[in-house]
């Protein structure tokens, strides 16, 4: 059997969009297939190896920064990273490209309303009653992927459509073998 390819799959999108979700979901969908995948995710990530940062455009961008350093490592060493960040600026995630293996920008989309209405975390209450600066959407920008490899519409698609959507395009692109449906 060949050896695996690394990759990198780099959900961004407005917090709430379902980046996390649809990461999760993927994992799952992979589970079985003996494939060395691991998740890197902002909210876990900042509690460890970004504890230090806010979410000023610098720290942002350092944030990611860090993340990059870790993708790079794995995905040229043949694991697929699943990566969940708002990473709002074009710039920066274009920088993770030039310096990963086989990245794959995934545009996870949905209408500011109707991430306001999820108000999962119920941050975008707090963020509208002025509590939290800088709050993507909010107070501070979204760029959103003019050119992505993927682009998502949760609000149109189940959780589960959405992550075979990418887990298609691995196989389109043969970083990960084809498994026929019985
Ligand atoms: S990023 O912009 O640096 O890529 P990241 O994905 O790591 O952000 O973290 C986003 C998460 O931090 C959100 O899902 C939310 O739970 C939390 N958060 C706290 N403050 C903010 C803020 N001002 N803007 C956006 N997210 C925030």
């Amino acid at each position: 059997m060949n050896e695996q390819q690394g990759f990198v799959i780099w959900m961004t999108g407005l917090s709430g969009a379902g980046k996390t979700t649809i990461a999760l979901e993927m994992l799952r969908q992979l589970d079985g297939r003996n494939l060395k995948l691991e998740r890197l995710d902002g909210d876990v990530v900042r509690e460890s190896l970004t504890a230090d940062l806010g979410f000023s455009a610098e720290d942002r961008r350092k944030n990611i920064e860090r993340i990059t350093f870790v993708a790079k490592l794995l995905s040229r060493n043949g694991v697929g990273c699943v990566c969940s960040f708002i990473s709002p600026y074009q710039a920066v995630r274009d920088h993770v490209r030039e310096n990963t293996t086989n990245f794959m920008e995934v545009f996870v989309d949905a209408p500011l309303e109707v991430v306001i209405d999820r108000d999962v975390k119920g941050l975008y209450e707090k963020a509208l009653a002025g509590e939290i600066p800088n709050f993507t959407g909010i107070s501070d920008p979204f760029e959103a992927p003019q050119n992505p490899d993927i682009h998502l519409h949760t609000d149109q698609e189940t959780v589960e459509e959405s992550a075979r959507i990418i887990i298609d395009e691995l196989e389109r692109r043969g970083l990960i073998p084809v498994v026929e449906l019985a």
